[in-house]
């Protein structure tokens, strides 16, 4: 039996963190109930302390959303946890997420306290949130770049004050694979089975999914994701691909509807403004579109030759046919007759010439509208019907 691994959405919150984006409350609670909708299991709304406005959006997040989880960040201070907490009163299944940096570097240099000291805030605010809720996580920030050891210290710490979950964050995407999952396992052993242990990474070297699918195969229970991968610079791994890797290769089961990914991803790009890369892995424009006549040639005969996941699988229309000076007979025709013009044998070769011509000329892809001018160019004329007096 394949694990069930949770599925913590973080779009609302580190997803909001892409330089230049910004959710209104409405945008929240329209991603929200899509999210929740797509199946995931917790909902991160966002970072009530650090907006009046964030703080009302998360508050609406939580009087939505009935199935989800709905987390909250706060850092380990007493003011961020109160904020979180309220932020959250009205929520069904509620999550304060408590972060708290523990590499030497972030110690030193940005919360500016020593090991001691960040242990007893971790216990403190854990200690605190608890008071009020009972489902409470702890991000370890920078793990990947931390003393092991300690970060193993700090998660005993936050359980031993109350904490339900701990996330391993590599923060700044600095880690590869082997070394995440080593990380991962270390703390699964430690830790009593009851605790989850929730994987973060970061895409900053491109490795956030192969981090994170490397994570669950080391033991992790939760992953840490945003829709189309938006997050600080290079962004989170990507909902959309953690999902259909873990499906597509039977590592893990979650309750996500993969049908519904192209709607939740073209809602996020429309409410952040970040457009999807063509070529993004599953809901990129290009994902099932094939323009070179072997591949089209391929996929025409049997779509298993040129597709390992399919459109299906993923709720897209289907294997599309782009015209361009590379594409072969096959796709042209295949267009043709897709557009109620279907090529006579006798005539194939010429048209296929003419729109090599085009094709060759072309700035982009030869359209539809295109391929159908070329067609009628070549259409036998009527002969003219002469007058009789
Ligand atoms: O990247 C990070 O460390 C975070 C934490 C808040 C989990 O986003
Ligand atoms: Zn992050």
């Amino acid at each position: 039996m394949n694990p069930r691994i949770r599925i913590f959405d973080t779009t609302l919150r580190d997803g909001e963190q892409t330089p230049g984006v910004h959710f209104s409350a409405e945008d929240k609670e329209a991603i929200a109930q899509a999210l929740e909708a797509f199946g995931v299991d917790t909902i991160e709304a966002g970072f009530p302390a650090s907006s009046p406005g964030d703080f009302e959006a998360v508050r609406r997040v939580a009087a939505v959303v009935r199935h989800a989880g709905v987390a909250a960040l706060a850092r380990c201070r007493p003011a961020d946890v109160a904020a979180a907490v309220e932020a959250l009163r009205d929520a069904a299944h509620p999550v304060p997420h408590l972060v708290m940096s523990v590499s030497d570097v972030h110690l030193k240099h940005k919360v500016r306290m020593s090991r001691a000291r960040a242990v007893r805030a971790i216990h403190e605010s854990v200690m605190e949130a608890k008071r009020h809720m009972e489902e409470i996580e702890v991000s370890l920030e920078d793990a990947t770049r931390a003393d092991p050891v300690y970060v193993r210290q700090c998660a005993q710490v936050a359980v031993e004050a109350g904490a339900t979950r701990i996330n391993i964050a590599d923060t700044v995407g600095a880690a590869l694979p082997d070394e995440f999952a080593a990380l991962i396992a270390g703390v699964v052993a430690f830790l009593p089975p009851s605790v989850l242990v929730s994987a973060h990474c970061h895409n900053d070297m491109g490795l956030a999914t192969a981090n994170t699918v490397a994570a669950v195969q080391a033991g992790a229970d939760q992953v840490e994701v945003t829709v189309n991968g938006i997050g600080e610079r290079a962004g989170n791994a990507a909902v959309e691909e953690v999902g259909i890797v873990l499906a597509a290769k039977g590592i893990a089961a979650t309750g996500l509807d993969m049908t519904r990914v192209q709607k939740v991803s073209a809602l996020v790009a429309e409410r952040s403004g970040i457009a999807v890369q063509a070529n993004h892995p599953v809901v990129g424009a290009n994902a099932f579109a094939h323009s070179s006549g072997i591949h089209q040639d391929g996929i025409l005969k049997h779509a298993a030759n040129y597709a390992w996941i399919t459109p299906e699988m993923v709720g897209a229309k289907g294997h599309r046919m782009v015209l361009t000076a590379r594409s072969g007979r096959k796709a042209v025709f295949h267009v043709a007759r897709a557009m109620g013009m279907p090529v006579a044998p006798e005539t194939g070769e010429a048209l296929y010439s003419a729109f090599l011509r085009h094709a060759d000329r072309a700035d982009g892809p030869v359209t539809p509208e295109a391929l159908a001018g070329i067609i009628h160019r070549l259409a036998p004329k009527p002969a003219r019907q002469t007058m009789h007096p």
